[in-house]
Parts: structure tokens; sequence; C-alpha cells
């Protein structure tokens, strides 16, 4: 049996892909690190994932606190369920969590999406992916430059596998069935901000709504997370939020990948957003001074704008720089689950 585990919005059509590709007995648990049903039920509802077996319920806290908790429930669990390797995804607390629960038992342990790195010590997910990858046995990866990451950090090379990108297998498996979903009608943009880096700084996300308001007449679409909700309302924000700048809730994943495929350009600090808009070949514009994710800007659609003053020319160019077909990157090709199956049905014989 193997425990997969899921925590937190990003995770969810990652394990997808690998829960509907292995025929090994599958456990998933979810560690209850996004628990509003914006964030975590409906992307189960629309990705199809079954219930997961045990939620763990852990909720919000710091950083420090959340991990703790998120390993201190998890590991009677663990004890109790025996599985014969543990699969993490991505980079969240969630992620750190159980596999340093795990890895304390000898139990094989596997990490899919490992290799990349921002350099950016500052950002937890860095922190979560460097410590991740040093425990994990085997190490699966989505683009070539994440095997000289782990190298260079003295990672052994036959444990580490190219399998490609499960977040794009769902993506590829469920945009065709979103055209009825309704979006402006009019050219818009569609925006996402959500890291600390840029949203617990209240300057910093001052500036950023002064400079998206610079974008006007452009309509923006903004699906705000609870967490940079609550820093305007708490920081008085609400009157720098330009007017054409449409602030909604979080949006299903069924909406989401429609608006961004709809979208004009899109305007993020997200991870999987500069992925997924380079598949579908949308112009994206991250607001970061570094991305963990390099394909996406020399084989993908994405620009780094480290500066909000910037952002107005940065969104420029992209949309002019908008290429005509998707651009193809290597092994995000949808065949990513099945890969990731195979192997870690080889590492249980
Ligand atoms: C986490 C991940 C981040 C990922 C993001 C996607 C870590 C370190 N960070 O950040 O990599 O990009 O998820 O969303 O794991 N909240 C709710 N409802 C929820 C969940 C959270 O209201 O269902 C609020 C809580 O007030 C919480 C805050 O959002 O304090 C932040 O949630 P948290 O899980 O701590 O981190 P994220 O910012 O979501």
């Amino acid at each position: 049996m193997i425990d997969l585990i899921c925590g937190a919005r990003p995770n969810f059509m990652k394990v997808d892909p690998i829960i509907r590709s292995l025929s090994e007995e599958v456990r998933l648990v979810h560690t209850g690190q996004h628990y509003d049903y914006s964030m975590s039920g409906s992307f189960f509802d629309q990705l199809g994932l079954p219930k997961p077996d045990i939620n763990l319920g852990v909720g919000s806290s710091s950083i420090t606190v959340q991990t703790a908790d998120i390993m201190k429930a998890y590991e009677p669990v663990f004890v109790q369920g025996k599985p014969d390797a543990v699969v993490v995804v991505g980079d969240v607390n969630s992620t750190l969590a159980c596999v340093l629960t795990a890895v304390r038992y000898g139990t094989p342990t596997v990490h899919v999406e490992a290799g990349l790195r921002s350099f950016d010590r500052t950002m937890p997910e860095e922190i979560n992916r460097l410590l991740t990858d040093q425990i994990s046995d085997l190490l699966l990866i989505t683009s070539s430059e994440a095997r000289q990451n782990l190298l260079r950090e003295g990672r052994p090379d036959d444990a580490v596998v190219m399998v490609g990108n499960p977040m794009i297998d769902t993506l590829l498996r469920l945009l065709p069935g979103t055209e009825r979903i309704q979006v402006p009608e009019e050219k818009f943009g569609l925006v996402t901000l959500h890291r600390p880096g840029n949203v617990d700084n209240r300057e910093l996300l001052g500036r950023i709504l002064d400079s998206l308001g610079a974008l006007a007449p452009m309509h923006l679409v903004f699906p705000a997370h609870p967490r940079t909700l609550k820093n305007i309302r708490n920081w008085d924000l609400q009157n720098r939020v330009p007017s054409n700048l449409k602030m909604v809730k979080p949006m299903d994943y069924l909406s989401f990948i429609r608006h961004q495929q709809k979208a004009e350009v899109v305007i993020t600090d997200s991870g999987g957003v500069q992925e997924e808009t380079s598949v579908m070949g949308v112009p994206c514009v991250t607001v970061r001074p570094n991305t963990e994710r390099p394909v996406t800007c020399t084989a993908g659609t994405n620009v780094l704008c480290p500066d909000p003053l910037e952002i107005p020319e940065a969104v420029r160019i992209q949309i002019q720089k908008r290429p005509d077909t998707p651009p193809v990157i290597p092994m995000w090709d949808g065949k990513a689950g099945a890969r990731i199956a195979l192997e870690i049905e080889r590492i249980l014989k």
C-alpha cells in the first residue's frame, strides 16, 4: 500500500494523475493544510478525485506549527497503516512534514516535482524543496535543469528520473470540457498574488495594486487567495484597489483554467500558473525576482518582473510576443502520471 500525500490547493491536480495511473493500492492522505471548499473540496469534486481515506485536519497556523502539527498527526496514521512507500508532491508544508515523518522509519519515499530551485532561501517553499530532496529516495523531475540542481546538492544520479509534469496531465485532461464556462466578453487580464514575499508587505502590496491600476483600461480579474484578501482588509488597502481590477473569490479549478486560456495576459506569483500559461501559449508576467521554474522563461511564455513599477511595460512586451502556437516543453504531454506510476512500482519491487 502506498500513502499519497496532499494538503494544499496546488497538490490536488498533481496527485490526480498519479492516483489514476497506479495499480498498487493507494491510501490518499489529506493533511487539511487547506480546508475551505474553494481551496480544497471543489478540486476533489471537479477532478473526480476519490474522497481522502484520511484527513489529518491540521488547519492554519504559522509555518513552524503547521509543519509540526502535520508530523504529529501523520505519525500514528503512518505507523498504523505501515505503507510500503510514501509519495509526496510539490513544495508545501505538507510535503516536507510527511516525508520527514516517513524517513525516520526507513520507508521508501518519493518526491514528485523534485529539484526545482529558486535559490531564494527566504521562500518557505525553497526550504521545503531543499529538505524534501535531501531525504527522499526517489526524485522524479519535471524538467532537465532539476537534475543539475540535485547532483550539485550531492544526490546520486540514479535516484533522479525525468517523468514530466503531472499538473499538465490534469490541465490537458480537463481543459477541453471548459468551453461553456463564462469568461468576460471584453479582453481581460487575469491576476493571482499570494506569495508572502509580495502580499505580507504592506508597502509592496500597495505598489503592486497601483501598478495594476496603470494597466487601465485593460480589465483585470483577480481571484484573491484568503491571505491576500485578509491583508488588503487588515491594512485598509481597499482604496488602493483600482477600478479596472475586479476582486473575486478564489475560483474553482475549471473556471480558473478557462480564464487562463482566454486571458490576454496573466499576472501572477504562483508557480503552477507559470507552467499552465506556458503550455497554453498565454503570455505570463511573474511578479517575483526569481523562479524555480526557469524552463517557463526559456521555453515557455513567462517573464520575471521583480519591480512592480515595471508591470505595465512587461505586460505590453509579453502580449506582443504571444506565440502563434503553444510552446512544446519536453514531457509536458499529459503522460507524466503513467511514468510516475511506473517508477513508484519499480522501487516497490
Ligand atoms: C500554501 C503554500 C504555497 C502555495 C499555496 C497555494 C506552504 C509553505 N505554502 O501557501 O506554496 O502556493 O499554499 O494556495 O505550504 N486559509 C484559508 N482557507 C484555507 C487555507 C488557508 O482561509 O483553506 C488562510 C488562512 O488564514 C491561512 C492563510 O490562508 O493562514 C495561508 O494559508 P497557508 O496554508 O498557511 O499558506 P498559503 O499561503 O496558502
